[in-house]
C-alpha cells in the first residue's frame, strides 16, 4: 500500500523524491520520509504525518545529493510514528531501505536478529529486513547479493528498495510477490525507480516493470533486471501514452471532482478502437480470444474488490442477459479461500484499477492454479493484473489518484457491456440486429454522462441538506442494486458518514424497522425494468416516515409527486442505467464530504491501492 520513490542522476535527489511522492500520496499518508547520500553519507529526513511535514522539514534541514529514496507509508506494523518512518537504517548507518509489503515471518526474525545482538529502533517488519541485508553484507559481498540472500529468508510479498553508502552508484530494487509493482524508469543519464508510475511519469515515459521474483540494479544509465538468483533477465521495455498533465489537479479543487468531469473522456476513451459503429460491432482484440475458445466457456466469475466488485455486480447482469453465460461474483478477498468451482471452461474475469490489489491478485492465481483461462479488466498500463492475464481490457481511464474510485468505476461497466456483445457475437447467441441495437446504444454513453454531470448544481443543493446526516440507506433493484452499494461506499468512505446499500426488495425483511425522519433513504428509481417495484419500496418507506431523496428518470411526475427530493438523470436503455445513476451518487458523496471539510482525495485510514491481504 505504501508509495516508494527513488533517483539516480545528476539532479537534486531530494526534489525529485519529494515530487514524486507527491504523487504516490495516495498510496498511503501516515508518514513520510526519505534518504540522500550526501558527501558518502546517508543522509533521513522522516516524520509522521502528511507529506508537508517532510517538505517543511527539507526546507529547513537541507539534504543535497544525487542518489535516494523516499516512501509514504500506510501503517501495518507499528504506529504511524517518526520511529516507524520510512527509510529505515541498518545498525552500521550505511544501508538504508524503503518497503512496500508485510514480512510474515518479522517476528521469527526479529528474534534471531535479536540473538545475534542486533539493536531494534523501530517497530516495524521493515526493519528486520535492512539488518538482514546488513548481516550479509561484508566487503567481499556487493549490495545486490546481500540482498538477495536476505530475500531468500522472508516470507510475505515485498517491494524493496535499498541504497548503500558504500557502493553509491547503485540502487537495488526488488519484487515478491503482490505487494505493489516496481516500476524502473529511464531518463537522459538518469534512472527513476516507483511503486507506480504517476510518481515518475514528468520525467519518462520508457518503463521496465518488475515481475515478481525479479530484482534490479540500478545505476545512472541503466538497469539490469535480474532473478533472485542474479541471472541475468531481458528486460521489456515499455513506452507510456499516458499524459503527464492527466496526474495533476488542474482548475479542480480534488482529484476526485476532476475524476468524476473526466468521465465524459474516459468512457470515449474505454470505446475508442474497440466498437465500430458502422458495422455494429464490438472488437476486443486484447482479449485474444477465438469463436472457439468463445464457445467452450461455460461460466464466467467477476472478481475484485470494493468498488470493482460493484462494477462486477453489473457486468454479471449484463453478460447473463446478453450473452445467457451463467455468471457469478465472487469477492475477491473470499474466493481463493472458498474452493471455488472452477474448471478450463471457467473465465476469471478480475477487475481493477490498479491492477495491484493483493486480495484481486491472489484471485486470479487460485484460478490460474484450478485451471481457469484469466480475462482482466484494468486501468494501471503494465500492472500485474494486466501482465498476468490471459487477455485482459484495458480501461483507458487515465491515472486515477483520488482514493474513493469514479471514473475507473464507470469504464469496466462500459467494458463488460462491450464484453458482453463481443462474446455473444463470437458464440452467435445474438443476430446481428440485435448486436446493432446494442452497439447503437454505447454511441449514447458520453452524452448521457455529459448530461448528469451538467446537473452539478441539483447535487451541491442536495448535499447542503444531506451533510448533517448520520445515517443512510441506499435502496436499487436489479441494474442498480450495485450503485446502491457504490453510492453507500463513496459516502462512507469520504464522508465518515454510516450507509448501507441494500438491494431494495429485501427492505421489509428487516432493514425498514431503521426508517423513520433521522433516514434518509436514497432510492434509485429510474425507468427501467424495475421501476414499478421500486416505486412500491418507495411508497413503503414513505407510509414510515421516511425521507426519501430519489434518483429518478426526467419527467417522471409520479416520483416527484412521492420523494422529498429527486435528483433528476437523462432517460437512457436501462443496461446503461448503471452508469448514469452512479454519476450523480459520486458527486452527493463527493459534495457532502467538501461541505464537511474532509480531506476528499486522501479519507482517513484508507490507501489506494490495497496491497495487502
Ligand atoms: C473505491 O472507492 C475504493 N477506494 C476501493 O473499494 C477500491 O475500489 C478497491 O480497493 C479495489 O481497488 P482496485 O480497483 O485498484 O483493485
Amino acid at each position: 500500500m505504501c508509495g516508494i520513490v527513488g533517483y539516480i542522476g545528476d539532479r537534486d535527489a531530494s526534489g525529485i523524491i519529494l515530487n514524486g511522492l507527491k504523487k504516490l500520496e495516495y498510496r498511503g499518508y501516515d508518514s513520510a520520509g526519505l534518504a540522500v547520500i550526501q558527501k558518502g553519507k546517508i543522509e533521513i529526513r522522516r516524520d509522521a504525518g502528511k507529506l508537508e511535514k517532510l517538505v517543511e522539514m527539507v526546507i529547513s534541514s537541507p539534504v543535497s545529493g544525487t542518489i535516494g529514496i523516499g516512501h509514504t507509508r500506510w501503517a501495518t506494523h507499528g504506529v504511524p510514528n517518526a520511529r516507524n518512518a520510512h527509510p529505515h537504517m541498518g545498525s552500521t548507518g550505511e544501508v538504508v531501505i524503503v518497503h512496500n509489503g508485510i514480512v510474515e515471518n518479522y517476528l521469527e526474525l526479529k528474534e534471531e536478529l535479536l540473538a545475534e545482538g542486533v539493536n531494534f529502533k523501530s517497530d516495524t517488519d521493515t526493519e528486520t529486513i535492512v539488518h538482514l541485508i546488513e548481516r550479509f553484507y561484508d566487503d567481499k559481498t556487493p549490495l545486490e547479493l546481500a540482498v538477495q540472500k536476505s530475500l531468500a529468508l522472508l516470507k510475505g510479498a515485498h517491494g524493496i528498495v535499498v541504497l548503500s553508502a558504500r557502493e553509491p552508484n547503485k540502487i537495488i530494487t526488488a519484487r515478491i510477490g503482490n505487494a505493489g509493482g516496481v516500476v524502473i524508469g529511464y531518463g537522459e543519464n538518469e534512472m527513476f525507480i516507483a511503486s507506480d508510475i504517476p510518481a515518475i511519469l514528468e520525467h519518462t515515459r520508457e518503463v521496465t516493470f518488475l515481475d515478481s521474483m525479479q530484482m534490479a540494479i540500478v545505476t545512472q544509465d541503466t538497469a539490469v533486471i535480474t532473478t533472485l538468483d542474479g541471472d541475468i533477465l531481458e528486460s521489456e521495455k515499455h513506452t507510456l501514452p499516458f499524459d503527464p498533465v492527466s496526474a495533476e489537479k488542474g482548475e479542480y479543487r480534488h482529484f476526485m471532482q476532476k475524476e468524476i468531469h473526466e468521465q465524459v473522456r474516459s468512457l470515449t476513451d474505454t470505446l475508442a478502437g474497440r466498437v465500430n459503429f458502422e458495422e455494429g460491432k464490438v472488437f476486443l482484440d486484447s482479449l485474444k480470444l477465438d469463436a472457439n475458445q468463445a464457445n467452450e466457456i461455460k461460466k464466467i466469475i467477476i472478481t475484485g474488490c470494493g468498488t470493482a466488485a460493484h462494477a462486477g455486480m453489473v457486468g454479471k447482469i449484463l453478460i447473463e442477459r446478453i450473452t445467457r453465460i451463467p455468471t457469478e461474483v465472487q469477492i475477491a478477498s473470499e474466493f481463493r479461500y472458498s474452493e471455488p468451482i472452477v474448471d478450463q471452461h471457467t473465465v476469471v474475469i478480475a477487475i481493477s484499477q490498479s491492477g495491484e490489489t493483493a486480495d484481486t491478485l491472489a484471485a486470479m492465481e487460485e484460478g490460474r492454479k484450478r485451471g481457469s483461462k484469466l480475462w482482466s479488466i484494468v486501468n494501471a498500463l503494465g500492472s500485474q493484473a494486466m501482465r498476468i492475464a490471459d487477455g485482459y481490457i484495458s480501461m483507458q481511464s487515465g491515472p486515477e489518484i483520488g482514493v474513493a474510485s469514479t471514473k475507473a468505476f464507470t469504464a469496466p461497466l462500459v467494458d463488460l457491456y462491450m464484453l458482453a456483445i463481443y462474446l455473444a457475437d463470437l458464440r452467435g447467441s445474438i443476430n446481428e440486429k440485435r448486436r446493432r441495437e446494442l452497439v447503437a446504444e454505447l454511441r449514447l454513453v458520453p452524452d448521457l454522462v455529459g448530461k448528469c454531470l451538467d446537473r452539478e448544481e441539483q447535487i451541491e443543493n442536495a448535499a447542503r441538506e444531506l451533510k448533517y446526516i448520520r445515517n443512510a440507506i441506499y435502496l436499487g433493484r436489479g441494474i442498480n442494486m450495485p450503485i446502491a452499494y457504490e453510492g453507500a461506499l463513496k459516502l462512507k468512505e469520504i464522508s465518515y458518514i454510516h450507509a448501507e446499500g441494500y438491494p431494495a426488495g429485501e427492505m421489509k425483511h428487516g432493514p425498514i424497522a431503521l426508517i423513520d425522519r433521522e433516514m434518509p433513504v436514497i432510492a434509485l428509481v429510474t425507468r427501467d425494468p424495475w421501476y414499478e417495484k421500486m416505486i412500491s419500496q418507495v411508497e413503503q418507506a414513505k407510509a414510515r416516515g421516511g425521507n426519501v431523496i430519489a434518483v429518478a428518470t426526467d419527467g417522471d411526475d409520479k416520483i416527484a409527486s412521492l420523494a422529498d427530493q429527486v435528483l433528476w438523470v437523462p432517460e437512457a436503455p436501462w443496461m446503461l442505467t448503471s452508469i448514469i445513476t452512479a454519476i450523480p451518487l459520486q458527486m452527493l458523496a463527493y459534495h457532502i464530504a467538501v461541505l464537511k471539510g474532509l480531506d476528499v482525495d486522501q479519507p482517513r485510514n484508507l490507501a489506494k491501492s490495497v496491497t495487502v491481504e
